[in-house]
């Protein structure tokens, strides 16, 4: 079976929502991550659901509620050093792990994230 985006090849929402979720657990328990986020998870897993289905070929979800990414900026209000950027891509990858992805969607996956997350450095160590 050929599928058409990522987001369908892995398994849509219920992946997707699985991936999220481990990503955050242990971006809760990560000493250098868990300091510029939120103590409450709830709403960061809900935009960030909507952002990596739209990222990865899903329905344009975040667009529709929070209108054009402009990721960069959004992040600007948190220090994103190269040891962050680190944990974060850390965090991620064995998120995808826990959630069985399987390659060629795993590296593909990966290579996209790790784009998107030297992007987001804004502050050196
Ligand atoms: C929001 C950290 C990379 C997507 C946030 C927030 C923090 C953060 C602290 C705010 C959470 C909140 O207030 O609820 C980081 C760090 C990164 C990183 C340390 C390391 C490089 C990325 C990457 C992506 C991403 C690579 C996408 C592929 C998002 C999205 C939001 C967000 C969609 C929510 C934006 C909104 O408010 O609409 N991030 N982030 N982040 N991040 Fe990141």
């Amino acid at each position: 079976i050929e599928h058409r985006t990522i987001y369908e090849a892995i398994g849509g929402y219920k992946t997707m929502n699985n991936i999220v979720h481990a990503f955050y657990t242990r971006v809760n328990d990560h000493p250098d991550l868990k300091p510029i986020f939120p103590d409450d998870l709830t709403e960061t897993i809900r935009r960030q659901m909507l952002f990596l289905t739209q990222f990865f070929g899903g329905p344009r979800l975040y667009e529709e509620e929070r209108g054009h990414p402009m990721l960069r900026r959004r992040h600007l209000p948190f220090p994103i050093t190269p040891t962050r950027r680190d944990a974060w891509l850390t965090c991620m990858a064995a998120a995808l792990e826990e959630a069985e992805i399987k390659e060629p969607y795993r590296t593909a996956m990966m290579e996209r994230l790790t784009l998107t997350a030297n992007h987001m450095m804004n502050t050196p160590e």
